[in-house]
């Protein structure tokens, strides 16, 4: 690894764009021989905090660990002193005298901050409600796997431009040279800061972000087309008023039909068939969502090994 590795994963953003790729290649050579690298990390181990749900991130951070010769630890919030009391920065602080590495799913994104500031191995942001930095990983891999570069490539998001998926695949695009555009109801529309921080980056790797509220325009020349739950876990309280906002943001064949004949879907799943995303585009031709889901695990991998190599190098 040539590119610098930050301490912490918490947002795309902490990664320079060297370090982006490798990370992928890492994730290309890992797919290919999955216990090339248990002995790099045999003995160790991961925590996984989750206060949210979760099936993909969970089970292919667990699954990436064993590959790396390492148990994971799943540290459900109930089921540890945080959730009776004991401080964030405590509990971390102990929890890194056992552990090579932390992951955490939660709310607030200033939690995972204050996990970062508090461990001494790294932290690994599983989601937050504003970053979901190892699922843009999966969904680069997946981009450049099938169409064999990033640089130049475009995109679409539709839906929910203030989502934690949006976010991420925001800053992706930004660091691999992409141009995105994102499609977003009044009110839904990307954080301003977000935005600046991207833009400023694609200024550098000649990517570019537009903003539309129209789905049609977004998806023109997209070569990739991507949907997001209009309903995500932190948000089921305004379900009715997102479902009526987002109503004209569902990614069907009708929406696709004005992409590029070479235009893929994603989606990070889990998916609400028929809201955001239909049956038809999900299990269709044009789908590359099953694939996404795949590599989460060799990024996952690669994500581990890279931070937890870094580590342990700085302290040796
Ligand atoms: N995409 C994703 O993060 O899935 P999970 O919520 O199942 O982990």
């Amino acid at each position: 690894m040539t590119g610098k590795v930050p301490d912490d994963l918490l947002r795309v953003s902490d990664l320079a764009p060297q370090t982006l790729v490798e990370l992928l290649d890492l994730a290309v050579g890992m797919k290919q021989e999955p216990l090339g690298w248990e002995r790099d990390l045999r003995g160790g181990a991961i925590g996984c905090v989750f206060e949210k749900p979760s099936t993909r991130t969970r089970v292919s951070l667990a699954v990436a660990a064993h590959r790396l010769g390492m148990a994971a630890i799943v540290l459900n919030r109930g089921e540890l002193q945080l959730g009776h009391g004991e401080s964030v920065g405590d509990t971390v602080r102990v929890l890194s005298s056992y552990l090579d590495a932390i992951t955490v799913r939660t709310f607030d994104h200033a939690v995972v901050e204050q996990m970062a500031d508090a461990a001494s191995v790294p932290v690994i942001n599983a989601l937050s409600n504003t970053h979901h930095p190892c699922q843009s990983l999966a969904d680069l891999l997946t981009l450049r796997e099938h169409f064999g570069t990033l640089a130049g490539m475009t995109a679409a998001f539709i839906g929910d431009g203030t989502s934690n998926t949006c976010n991420s695949f925001l800053a992706a695009c930004a660091a691999s040279g992409m141009h995105l555009t994102i499609a977003a109801p009044p009110g839904y529309e990307t954080d301003e800061d977000i935005l600046e921080e991207a833009r400023s980056l694609m200024a550098q790797t000649g990517g570019s972000v537009s903003l539309t509220t129209e789905p049609i325009e977004a998806v023109g020349a997209a070569q990739a087309v991507y949907a997001e739950v209009w309903v995500p876990m932190d948000k089921g309280h305004e379900r009715e008023e997102r479902t009526e906002r987002l109503a004209a943001y569902r990614v069907d064949d009708a929406l696709l039909a004005h992409a590029p004949r070479e235009a893929v879907a994603m989606h990070c799943l889990p998916a609400t068939r028929g809201q955001e995303i239909t049956s038809e585009v999900l299990d269709g031709p044009r789908s590359l969502v099953w694939r996404q889901a795949q590599n989460r695990l060799p990024t996952a991998q690669a994500v581990l090994h890279t931070f937890i190599t870094t580590a342990r190098r700085c302290t040796a």
